[in-house]
């Protein structure tokens, strides 16, 4: 099947800064793909590209197979943004908004009206509908602004960041109509740097730093596929150094946590037994033991560490 998103060797500068640095990614038709990544790594950038507001300086990209350059228009029917910055126009009330969007892009008087009510009705602003954008707060511009993405109905919907900066039950709301949308069809690409938000809402996470991407996967396989994550928490009943427990076969990295020792390895298991021969040995008393796997922040950091020394 033809993916949603296909980006082939897309690079962007400025001046001495790459922005994009020749990424290559595909986002499958029906997926939400996120785009994780830390402040300045090109995520805003990315999607500017994708969605026609600059230009690259190299490479292509498509959606649905238009080309963004050559078949723009094609390409701008058929999606929607909600960029990083709102973009109300704060001089029209909430419905004028909506009404503006209809037009510009051809949809039927009746067909805007109804949908404009429906999409005011879930997002809590009917109420709010004939007050200019100018007075409505940032959640509820960036409400707005959602409705006026999903007014359209588009085959793919690009979010920079949506719920940064909004209180939990609205971050809340967005995520369950990105969950809504989507299983209704519609293909998400989605820019965070919450570990959590990525976790819980994408099919696959491709993992941006400095302009390049440092790995692509379902949020699953990137847990299981770093190494050297795992680790095993203990605390005894008396004091241990640290440094002799580092001492231990397969360990990677020992780290003290509150009371507890965490020690990092791929041999989980035997790191257990040999705690357990430790304690024995020194005749303490094992008080907590548990396995832990990487927690997607874990892998993030690493990925990032490991890129940074590329
Ligand atoms: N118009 C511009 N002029 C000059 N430099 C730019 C411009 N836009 C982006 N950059 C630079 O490109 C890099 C990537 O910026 P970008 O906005 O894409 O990052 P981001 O991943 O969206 O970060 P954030 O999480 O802070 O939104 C940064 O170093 C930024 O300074
Ligand atoms: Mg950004």
């Amino acid at each position: 099947m033809e993916p949603a998103i296909e980006v082939k060797d897309l690079t962007k500068n400025y001046g001495e800064i790459t922005a994009v640095n020749h990424i290559n990614f595909e986002v499958r038709k029906g997926e939400i793909f996120g785009f994780l990544g830390p402040n300045a790594a090109g995520k805003t950038t990315t999607i500017r590209i994708l969605t026609g507001v600059i230009k690259p300086d190299g490479g292509t990209a498509t959606i649905t197979g238009y080309n963004i350059l050559e078949q723009a228009l094609k390409a701008k029917q058929i999606m929607s943004v909600v960029p990083e910055m709102a973009n109300a126009y704060i001089d029209l009330t909430a419905w004028q908004n909506l009404m503006l969007i209809g037009e510009l892009y051809g949809i039927p008087k009746k067909k805007r009206q109804e949908r404009a009510e429906g999409l005011l009705k879930e997002f809590g602003l009917y109420e709010r509908k004939n007050q200019l954008a100018r007075g409505f707060s940032k959640g509820m511009k960036q409400k707005l602004i959602l409705c006026m993405a999903l007014l359209t109905e588009p085959q793919v919907l690009f979010l920079d960041e949506p719920t940064s900066g909004l209180d939990v039950e609205s971050a809340r709301l967005i995520r369950d109509t990105i969950r809504q949308y989507n299983r209704d069809g519609t293909t998400v690409f989605l820019s965070t740097h919450n570990m959590e938000e990525a976790n819980q809402l994408c099919d696959r996470i491709a993992i941006i730093n400095h302009g390049k991407i440092a790995a692509i996967d379902s949020p699953e396989n990137l847990r299981m596929k770093s190494s050297g994550l795992k680790s095993v928490e203990v605390s005894f009943n008396k004091p241990v150094s640290a440094n002799e427990l580092s001492k231990i076969p397969n360990v990677m990295q020992v780290k003290k946590i509150g009371d507890k020792i965490r020690l990092y390895t791929d041999e989980p298991h035997s790191v257990m037994n040999s705690l357990i021969d430790y304690a024995r040995s020194k005749g303490l008393t094992i008080i907590t033991f548990n396995t832990l796997a990487p927690t997607l922040e874990d892998v993030f950091i690493k990925l990032i560490k490991e890129h940074e020394e590329d």
